[in-house]
């Protein structure tokens, strides 16, 4: 396997039939269980190979391989700049718009590298939702918060209110919000506004959905109905979590990956994914020193 090297911007269309295109023998493709490094993962949607993201001269994270199992609840956990939301942002191109950012190595979406030339990132992006830390909805109404994805990517929608409808039941806010579709997006609580950009994200059909802390601004019980969302989400969607919560971690999730950061001899820090298994066996039984000490408290 040679490493692909990718600068952050990479233009792209689409190809003749909207599927990411992937350039014929550029880029090793694999599938399945074959490269995966975790005991009985399940069929991968998303397998990191080598990866390694630098900001400039800065390697943040470096050596990540891992692969993300279809309709399950992965969480992301480690203490402050392990690089967690930088990997996560590897997963639908986010780092390409952070300025400096440079990301070694490959990112595999059902065996296409999504860095490779002719990939569509408008379209890696509707295949690959990302929901914030802070709720982030745009300043507009609620539908149109719900179908601003769908009319920019031009998706062939029979009807838009029923689309609108479905994300929003989908996200279990429907309810809530039904007799005031038109009010903006800003009166809505944080709990809601964060049901919201979920509702905005499954909107476009999404298969994965990443998520960067999405409970961490809000109260417990809007919290508590997040989790409980995402806990049904799962049943249609992959979910890629990052969570300080480790109680939250060990609540939603099905697997886990342990990210650390450790200081060379010339003291750089650069994160490194020390652990990914069941999420059981990391909290239950883990198989690291480090990850031990990071569940039990004793660093962090
Ligand atoms: N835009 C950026 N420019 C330069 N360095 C960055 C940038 N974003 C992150 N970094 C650095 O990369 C490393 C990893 O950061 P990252 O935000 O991925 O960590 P994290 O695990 O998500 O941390 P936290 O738990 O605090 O959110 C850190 O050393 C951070 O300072
Ligand atoms: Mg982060």
């Amino acid at each position: 396997m040679t490493r692909a090297e990718h600068d952050t911007v990479t233009p792209a269309d689409k190809d003749a039939t909207g599927e990411i295109a992937q350039p014929p023998g550029h880029v090793e493709v694999w599938r399945g269980n074959e490269h995966s490094p975790v005991e009985g993962a399940p069929d991968g949607v998303i397998t990191l190979k080598d990866l390694e993201v630098y900001y400039g001269d800065f390697r943040a994270v470096t050596d990540v391989n891992v692969q993300f199992g279809s309709k399950e609840i992965t969480a992301l956990i480690g203490p402050s700049g392990c690089g967690k939301s930088t990997v996560l942002r590897c997963l639908n191109r986010m780092n390409d718009l952070v300025p400096g950012a440079r990301v070694v190595g490959t990112v595999a979406y059902h065996g296409v590298d999504i860095y490779g030339p002719d990939v569509d990132v408008i379209e890696v992006r509707r295949r690959v939702g990302m929901v914030f830390q802070k709720p982030n909805p745009f300043p507009k109404s609620i539908y149109d918060n719900v179908a601003y994805g769908p009319r920019v990517t031009g998706m062939k929608v029979d009807s838009m209110d029923e689309l609108v409808e479905r994300a929003l039941r989908g996200a279990a806010l429907w309810d809530e919000v039904k007799d005031k579709l038109k009010q903006n997006a800003f009166g809505l609580s944080g709990g809601q506004q964060q049901r919201l950009c979920i509702a905005r994200a499954i909107a476009t059909s999404p298969e994965v959905i990443l998520m960067d802390e999405p409970c961490s601004a809000l109260d417990p019980i809007a919290t508590a109905k997040i989790e409980d969302l995402m806990a049904e989400l799962a049943k249609t969607y992959t979910i890629i979590i990052v969570t300080h919560n480790m109680q939250q971690a060990a609540r939603v999730s099905q697997r886990t990956g342990f990210f650390t950061a450790e200081a060379d001899e010339m003291g750089h820090r650069t994160g490194r994914l020390v652990e990914f298994d069941t999420t059981e066996h990391i909290f239950g039984n883990p198989s690291d020193e480090r990850t031990e000490a990071y569940i039990t408290g004793r660093f962090g």
